[in-house]
């Protein structure tokens, strides 16, 4: 019997039917995996789950019984934690303060900090991190960010817990964790949710799949059952994806990007690097090595030593100058570093390349702007009931596309990307890869980070390998394979781990 079940849940927005009909169970012990394309309902189900909306048919039933919140710390209550894909922590406040909030210890009416401080360690041993528990979760990398946010929900000690792509920050050490985790949280009994554009993952931990697409569910069944991850792939999309990453060789022109001697704080030794327009450059590295660092530096959002240039021109280190330059850079975090959650979606596209689409200069050109908004929306299949519609209610791989679509709406000559896909559902990450096969032919030259190897391995021409703050490795495609690379990028004294 199930302990928690979803019963005919539906739910709308204004222009947007979120969840339609959605019913199934997930037993104790059990881990059920929700799968589906950007904006196919996925979040909104735990939102209603833990009580963030309402549903406007059907119920959640726990152990039988339907669930009606009346505050926010109803779901709670219930024994019922939501890990969220946008994380809800307090940057100003410790980490051990974040995990805790609502429950801190007390003595005598005080915090008392030293079993405040022990207990966070504790669960944050249990995730295999260690992290200062005074440390200000504002200055953490999202890697780090993404476990206490988990740990947060594992400290209310819950029966039924949601994850919402819960490792899209996460380094393959850190994924390993959190599935032992999350096993040793089945045996416990607990019932588990969890959502995720990584198809592998299903296999790796769920014991059944529901998929859903534009609210509706196509399907729910046990994972096990002769279902192969390009089954389930065209289930969700609705058609076959053969080769994800469609890779196409292309002819490189003259170098495009010209890195020397770069140094700045975050890294242990200067950099030099070079890429030719037309190249596909990947930058892989374990969480911590330095790539977001150094795209950083490179863009001039960072302070900087030695030279950067594009297409000869030597850049003094200034975001402006870049994007004036063509050399843009298209953040990870792009919750924090990009998005203007109140503005509209055009907005959001149009605010980099507005001083290019003026008139004179200074005047919005509304039709222009819309105009482009427009392109980027279709070209990214980007799901929006209007051009108006704030950002910051799009479903969150939606709002990663906008900030794509600022960058490319910009004279791009030289492309830089920090987890371009990192929450994008697998049939728009092939378009994603397709567009930037595009740019390189038409002579952009790219950089992109990501932590997901088999997507540098699959789209670039060539792979830049960092560890601890230095370059390791710079491996053309040809030689390019999962062993070597990950051997570069392992601190030499844990190779054993693996
Ligand atoms: N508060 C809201 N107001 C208006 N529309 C919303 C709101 N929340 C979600 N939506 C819309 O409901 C639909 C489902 O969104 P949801 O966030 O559940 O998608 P998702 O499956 O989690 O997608 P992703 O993989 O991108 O995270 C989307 O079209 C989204 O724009
Ligand atoms: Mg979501």
């Amino acid at each position: 019997m199930a302990y928690l079940e979803f019963d005919s849940l539906s739910k709308s927005f204004p222009g947007v039917r979120a969840l339609d009909d959605v019913s199934f169970g997930v037993g104790e012990g059990s881990v059920h995996a929700i799968c589906g394309e950007n904006g196919a309902g996925k979040s909104t189900l735990l939102k209603i789950l833990s009580g963030v909306y309402r549903q406007d048919a059907g119920h959640v039933n726990l152990g039988g019984e339907p669930t009606i919140y009346k505050s926010p710390y109803g779901a709670i209550n219930a024994g019922v934690a939501v890990i969220y894909q946008e994380l809800h922590l307090v940057p100003e406040m410790s980490v051990a303060e974040n995990i805790f909030l609502g429950h801190l210890p007390q003595r005598a009416g005080l915090v008392d900090k030293k079993r405040l401080a022990e207990r966070a360690r504790r669960q944050l041993g249990a995730l295999g991190v260690n992290i200062d528990p005074w440390a200000k979760v504002g200055r953490l990398p999202i890697a780090l960010r993404q476990i206490v946010e988990i740990a947060k929900a594992l400290s209310h000690d819950a029966k039924v817990i949601a994850f919402d792509e819960p490792t899209s920050s996460l380094s393959a050490r850190e994924v390993e964790h959190l599935f032992e985790l999350i096993a040793g949280l089945k045996q416990q009994g607990r019932v588990i949710l969890y959502v995720t554009h990584r198809m592998s993952e299903v296999f790796s931990v769920c014991d059944a799949v529901t998929i859903l697409r534009d609210g509706k569910q196509v399907a729910t069944f046990d994972t096990p059952e002769n279902i192969t991850e390009n089954d389930l792939v065209s289930r969700m999309v609705g058609r076959s994806l053969n080769d994800i990453y469609g890779y196409r060789p292309r002819n490189y022109g003259n170098a495009a990007l010209e890195v020397s001697a770069l140094a700045t704080q975050a890294l242990a030794e200067q950099i030099d690097l070079q890429i030719r327009e037309g190249e596909i450059v990947g930058l892989f590295g374990l969480a911590g090595a330095g790539r977001t660092e150094l795209l950083r530096a490179i863009y001039g959002a960072a302070p900087r030593k030695g030279m950067v240039s594009v297409n000869g021109r030597s850049l003094n280190g200034s975001p402006s100058e870049s994007i004036n330059s063509g050399l843009m850079l298209c953040p990870e975090d792009r919750k924090s570093d990009g998005i203007f959650p109140l503005r509209s979606v055009s907005d959001n596209v149009n605010i980099s390349c507005r001083r290019r689409l003026s008139k004179l200069g200074f005047w919005i050109d509304d039709k222009r702007e819309k105009q482009n908004a427009r392109t980027q929306v279709d070209r990214l299949s980007i799901r929006t009931p209007t051009l108006e519609q704030p950002i910051g209610l799009l479903s969150g791989g939606n709002q990663q596309k906008v900030i794509l679509g600022r960058w490319l709406s910009e004279n791009v000559r030289v492309l830089m990307l920090d987890e371009p896909t990192r929450g994008i559902d697998v049939g728009a990450k092939r378009e994603i890869y397709d567009i930037i096969y595009g740019l390189a032919e038409s002579g952009v030259a790219v950089l992109m980070a990501s932590s997901e190897l088999p997507e540098v391995l699959g789209v670039c021409d060539r792979i830049l390998v960092m560890r601890e703050g230095r370059l390791v490795g710079d491996v053309p495609r040809s030689e390019a394979e999962q062993d070597n690379i990950i051997r570069l990028a392992l601190p030499p004294s844990t190779e054993a781990d693996f």
